[in-house]
C-alpha cells in the first residue's frame, strides 16, 4: 500500500480550559481530500476520548482504494472515475483494480477471469445447508447464514497472514457469492439450483443461474448482462461505509474472512444502507400515483414522522450521487431493450425526483437521489424480485469488502478495533441482596 503521507509540519492546538494546558496535535495530509488530525496520543496525553457517534468526523483507517468527494459528487476507485469505469470496463476488471491497485493487462485479465470462473461452484455440502432454511426466508438471511457457513469449509487451510492464502479466500468469496445468491432465490421458488457455466461471463452467469431451469435452454440477453455488469461496477466499493467498516472491525481481531463478510452482509441489509433499494420500490408502490407525491413529501419533511424519502440523501454525498447518474441512464436502456414504454413506477420516480429537487427542505439539506433510487426499477424490469435487490448489492460489494479486508491485514498500523465510550450510566452502587430489595425494583 502507498505510504502514509505524514504530517507536513501543520498541527492543531488544543487547549484544555480546565487546566489551561495546550497540546499540539499533528495534521496528516492524504493524497487528496480533507486532512486528518492525528489523535492517537490524545488519551495518553490528555486523559480524554473523542466523542463522535456515527463517526461523522472520524477517519478510521488509512486507505488507497476508494476516494469520495461528497461535495463535488466524485467517486474514484484507485484514481479512476466511476462513470469511466462503468462505461469502459467490465466488473472483472474493476474487481482486479480494487484488489491489486491497477487495471489488468490483457494477459492478467484472462488469468484473473479464469481463476474466478473456476471458483464459482459451491462445495456440494453447502447445497444441503440451504435446506435448513424456511422456504419463505428473506434471501439476505440466507446469505448471512450460508456465507458464514463457508468459514466452516475453509478455516483450517486459511492462514490470514499468508498473502497467497488471503487471495485464494478473496477469489472464492467473489466467485461463489453469485452462486449462493441465486441458490437462495431458487430455493425460495422450490426450483432446482442451477450450476454455474464456465463459458459465461460473471454477469451472464448470474442471470443464467437466476433464470435458467433444467427444462429448457435459457439465452442470456446481452443488453441485460451489460446492464447487470454496470450495476455490479457501481456497487463494487464505497470507502468506509457501514458494511465495509463492519468487515474491517470484525476482521481486525484476526477472524475468519468468510465470517467477516457474513457480518458485512448483515450490516448491508439495513434499510439505511443496502436495504434502501428494496425500500425505494416499496415506497414507490405505496405512493402509487403522482397525485399522492405531495403528501409523501410532507411526511418526509415532518420531524415527528419517521418516514424518509428512500433513495434520497447520503452521509457523504451532498451533491448528486455520481452512481445515480449512470443508474438512471442504465434504467432507460434496460426499459428500452425490454420494450417497456410506460413504466408507471419510473414515471413516478422521475416526478418524485423532480419535485424533491425543487423543494426547499431537500435543497437546503442537500438531499439528492442516491444509487438506490433507480436500481430497484431496473431490477424489477429484469424480473428480479424485490427481496433479491439487496442480495445483488452484496454480490457486487463483496470485492470491496475483500479488498478492504486485505488492505487492513497488510496495514502495519492495524490494531484490533476497540472504540471507547462516554459513559452516562450509574457510578458504583452498593449491592443490595434480594431479600433486602424493596418491592418497587424494576425487572
Ligand atoms: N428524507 C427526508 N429527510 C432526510 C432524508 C430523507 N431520505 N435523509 C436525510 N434527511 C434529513 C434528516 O432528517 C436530517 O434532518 P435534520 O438535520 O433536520 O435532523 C438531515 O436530513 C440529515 O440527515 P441525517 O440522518 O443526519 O444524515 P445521515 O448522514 O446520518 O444519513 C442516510 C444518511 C443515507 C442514512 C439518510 O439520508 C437516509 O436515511 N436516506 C434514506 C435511506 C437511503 O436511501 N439509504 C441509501 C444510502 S446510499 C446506499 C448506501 O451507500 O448504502
Amino acid at each position: 500500500m502507498a505510504s502514509n503521507k505524514e504530517n507536513s509540519g501543520a498541527s492543531f492546538t488544543l487547549t484544555d480550559n480546565r487546566n489551561g494546558k495546550s497540546y499540539e496535535l499533528p495534521v496528516i495530509s492524504g493524497s487528496t481530500g480533507p486532512d486528518v488530525i492525528d489523535i492517537r496520543k490524545l488519551y495518553a496525553e490528555t486523559g480524554c476520548f473523542t466523542y463522535d457517534p456515527g463517526f461523522t468526523s472520524t477517519g478510521s483507517c488509512q486507505s488507497d482504494i476508494t476516494f469520495i468527494d461528497g461535495d463535488e459528487g466524485v467517486l474514484l476507485h484507485r484514481g479512476y472515475a466511476i462513470d469511466k469505469l462503468a462505461e469502459h470496463s467490465d466488473f472483472m476488471e474493476v474487481c482486479y483494480l480494487l484488489l491489486y491497485g491497477e487495471l489488468p493487462t490483457a494477459e492478467q485479465k484472462e488469468k484473473f477471469v479464469s481463476s474466478i470462473t473456476y471458483h464459482t461452484m459451491l462445495h456440494e455440502q453447502i447445497n444441503y445447508f440451504f435446506r435448513g432454511f424456511r422456504r419463505d426466508s428473506h434471501p439476505m438471511a440466507v446469505m448471512v447464514g450460508v456465507v458464514g457457513a463457508l468459514s466452516a469449509f475453509y478455516h483450517d487451510s486459511l492462514d490470514i497472514n499468508d498473502p497467497q492464502a488471503r487471495m485464494i479466500a478473496s477469489y472464492r468469496m467473489i466467485a461463489k457469492m453469485p452462486t449462493i445468491a441465486t441458490s437462495a432465490y431458487k430455493y425460495s421458488l422450490g426450483q432446482p439450483f442451477i450450476y454455474p457455466r464456465n463459458d459465461l461471463t460473471f454477469s451472464e452467469n448470474f442471470l443464467h443461474m437466476m433464470f435458467a431451469t433444467p427444462c429448457e435452454p435459457y439465452k442470456v440477453n446481452p443488453v441485460l448482462a451489460r446492464a447487470m455488469d454496470r450495476i455490479l461496477i457501481l456497487h463494487a466499493d464505497h470507502e468506509q461505509n457501514a458494511s465495509t467498516s463492519t468487515v474491517r472491525l470484525a476482521g481486525s481481531s484476526g477472524a475468519n474472512p468468510f465470517a467477516c463478510i457474513a457480518a458485512g452482509i448483515a450490516s448491508l441489509w439495513g434499510p439505511a444502507h443496502g436495504g434502501a433499494n428494496e425500500a425505494v420500490l416499496n415506497m414507490l408502490e405505496e405512493i402509487g400515483d403522482k397525485k399522492n407525491i405531495p403528501e409523501f413529501i410532507k411526511k418526509a419533511k415532518d420531524k415527528d414522522d419517521p418516514f424518509r424519502l428512500m433513495g434520497f440523501g447520503h452521509r457523504v454525498y451532498k451533491n448528486y450521487d455520481p452512481r445515480a447518474t449512470v443508474m438512471q441512464k442504465t434504467c432507460h436502456e434496460v426499459l428500452d431493450e425490454l420494450g417497456i414504454k410506460n413504466e408507471p413506477l419510473l414515471d413516478l420516480a422521475m416526478e418524485l425526483e423532480k419535485i424533491a429537487l425543487e423543494d426547499d427542505y431537500f435543497v437546503q439539506k442537500k438531499l439528492y437521489p442516491n444509487v438506490d433510487f433507480y436500481s430497484g426499477i431496473i431490477f424489477r424490469a429484469m424480473g428480479i424480485p424485490t427481496t433479491m435487490f439487496t442480495v445483488l448489492f452484496a454480490v457486487a460489494r463483496t470485492v470491496g469488502w475483500v479488498a478492504q479486508w486485505n488492505e487492513m491485514i497488510e496495514d502495519p498500523m492495524q490494531k484490533i478495533g476497540r472504540p471507547r465510550q462516554l459513559y452516562t450510566g450509574e457510578t458504583q452502587r452498593r449491592y443490595i441482596p434480594l431479600h433486602k430489595r424493596g418491592s418497587k425494583s424494576q425487572g
